[in-house]
């Protein structure tokens, strides 16, 4: 397989106060949807040069279908076009290795846009040169679903920290609930 020029990894997500992606029901609420994290977000998106996510987690932005996407799944063995997306690649990271798929998306370099769930932010925990963590402290959502494997055992922080990433200046997002974006890099 050719060498691949460098692929730049960053996750983006935005969280509650107590670390949630979601509701109890597995659904992004509205209580999370802030115009400024949105653009700063669709802004990430229109960047990479290739985005991956879970069956659940793709974007609802106007520029979705002109993104690269691969999307993880179980429902293939290895990697397949995505047959309702000609833009979009399925891949099981059981069957196939990462650079792989990315081959197949034909991106050979620039930054790659880790969106979600949890698992597959679990998955490139290890990877991220940035992880941008947006973060509204004045929600809350009980019961609802953690960001990350392990929260709300750890906070996300605590486990972006133990994964070898360190704070960097956090940027305001939304003055008044207080939303603001931290990116984490890797050390
Ligand atoms: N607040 C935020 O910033 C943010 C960010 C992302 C997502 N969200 C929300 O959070 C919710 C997340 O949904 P979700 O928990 O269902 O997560 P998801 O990752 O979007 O979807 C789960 C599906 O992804 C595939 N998958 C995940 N991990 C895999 C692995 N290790 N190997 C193979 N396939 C894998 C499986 O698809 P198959 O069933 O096809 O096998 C699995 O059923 C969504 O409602 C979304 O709106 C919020």
């Amino acid at each position: 397989m050719t060498p691949m020029p460098a692929l730049t990894i960053e996750g983006y997500v935005i969280v509650s106060a107590d670390g949630m992606l979601a509701g109890a029901d597995r659904v992004m609420p509205d209580a999370l949807k802030f115009e400024g994290d949105k653009q700063f977000f669709s802004d990430a998106l229109d960047r990479a040069a290739l985005i991956v996510h879970g069956r659940h987690s793709f974007e609802d932005q106007p520029n979705f279908p002109r993104r690269k996407r691969i999307i993880v799944t179980r429902t293939i063995g290895t990697i397949a076009p995505d047959p309702s997306n000609p833009k979009a690649i399925l891949w099981n990271p059981a069957g196939a290795p990462f650079e792989a798929a990315c081959e197949h998306a034909g991106v050979g370099g620039g930054t790659v846009a880790i969106i979600g769930g949890p698992d597959v932010f679990g998955m490139f925990m290890d990877r991220y040169d940035t992880f941008w963590l947006s973060q509204a402290p004045q929600v809350r959502l009980p019961d609802g679903e953690p960001c990350f494997p392990g929260v709300p055992a750890r906070s996300p922080q605590q486990i972006l920290a133990a994964h070898g990433l360190k704070a960097g200046k956090a940027q305001i997002l939304d003055a008044a609930a207080d939303v603001s974006v931290t990116p984490w890099r890797r050390v």
